[in-house]
């Protein structure tokens, strides 16, 4: 607990310090940077082109020469790292969904282009089997029930293609128990022990991934929800002990997400296990700023700001935002 004020009014006068810039800046507890941000980006076929996602305007699917493009720039910006996420074609989704570990799927492709022509900036992925999923689910489905041990196999295979394309940072977003013990032990013993993995560990079945899903194309193909292998919004001790589980079978990092919503989770893992941890400002998230700055009810640009900042004061160490480049850009201008 903070100590109580040293004295009372007007001895104390906290408006003292508020009084300009400078005292302010002091006084400023935490702070945002550009090394705070992981970029996610929507990758698709095709060559130099790309398609706006509806529902998150100012935010396109790129064709992967465009990514390497988005990747330079996101560099240059100063961002860390960018995240990628597929949209497959229809006609690629199946019941099996090998597509998913092929060593040349759009996603592996993607990485290999970005380590060959940007290889200073982290490139991180997704694991889950959702975009190759006929069922739009990140696990495999028999009988309307979603399995997880063969679905951790599937997994396996799945990062151990990313990190032989030069992936820096796995991310299983699947919600699969075991998931992060079996791919670390793979990764150990396909020599590739220096690849991280930043666990999607609280996970909630949230409304505000609605956005992505229509990003990525799964919105169509989602049969039922997520409810028996995400969280349930209503816990929070459950979280932590998700976050000692993935610690234990070897995640580097750890993720909150969505991000506002959940703020008092950040704060809770933070405080008690003191590692690298993220939110994830999901699609839903994004798209209420941006369509409410755009409609002129909010200052976007401000009101960006203050939520991203909003996760620094929470205890994170970083933040996946789809606003990574504006952000960037404001701060950057600001010196
Ligand atoms: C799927 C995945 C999702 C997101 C990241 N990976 C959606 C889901 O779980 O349905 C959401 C990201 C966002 O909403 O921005 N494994």
């Amino acid at each position: 607990m903070p100590p109580l004020p040293p004295a009372a009014f007007p001895t104390a006068r906290f408006r003292r310090m508020r009084a300009t810039p400078a005292l302010r800046g002091l006084m400023r507890e935490n702070t945002l940077s550009v090394d705070d941000l992981i970029w996610p980006v929507f990758v698709m076929e095709g060559a130099d082109a790309e398609v706006p996602v509806a529902s998150m305007p100012g935010v396109s699917r790129l064709s992967v020469d465009r990514v390497v493009g988005a990747a330079r720039m996101a560099a240059d910006l100063g961002i860390p790292a960018i995240c990628l996420f597929p949209y497959i074609e229809q006609d690629r989704k199946t019941e099996d969904c090998a597509e998913a570990w092929d060593a040349d799927n759009l996603s592996n492709r993607a990485i290999r282009a970005i380590k060959a022509a940007v290889p200073e900036i982290a490139v991180m992925t997704d694991i889950a089997l959702d975009p190759y999923n006929i069922n739009g689910h990140d696990g495999y489905v028999v009988d309307g029930q979603i399995l997880n041990d063969e679905t951790v196999e599937a997994l396996v295979k799945m990062a151990l293609a990313q990190a032989d394309a030069g992936a820096d940072i796995l991310g299983p977003s699947d919600m699969m128990d075991g998931r992060i013990g079996a791919i670390r032990a793979a990764l150990e013993s396909h020599g590739h022990r220096n690849v991280t993995i930043l666990s999607y560990a609280a996970k909630y079945a949230s409304a505000f991934y609605g956005p992505f899903r229509d990003a990525v194309g799964a919105s169509g193909a989602l049969k039922g929800d997520k409810n028996t292998y995400q969280m349930d919004p209503g816990n929070s001790d459950e979280a932590l002990r998700l976050v000692a589980r993935d610690l234990s079978e070897g995640a580097d990092m750890v993720m909150v997400k969505p991000g506002m919503p959940y703020l008092d989770i950040c704060r809770r893992v933070k405080d008690r296990f003191g590692v690298p941890t993220y939110a994830y400002q999901v699609s839903g998230e994004y798209a209420m700023i941006r369509g409410a700055g755009l409609n002129g009810w909010v200052d976007g640009e401000k009101v960006m700001m203050e939520s991203l900042l909003a996760f620094k004061r929470a205890g994170c160490d970083g933040i996946l935002t789809y606003f990574a480049p504006d952000a960037a850009r404001l701060l950057r201008d600001r010196g």
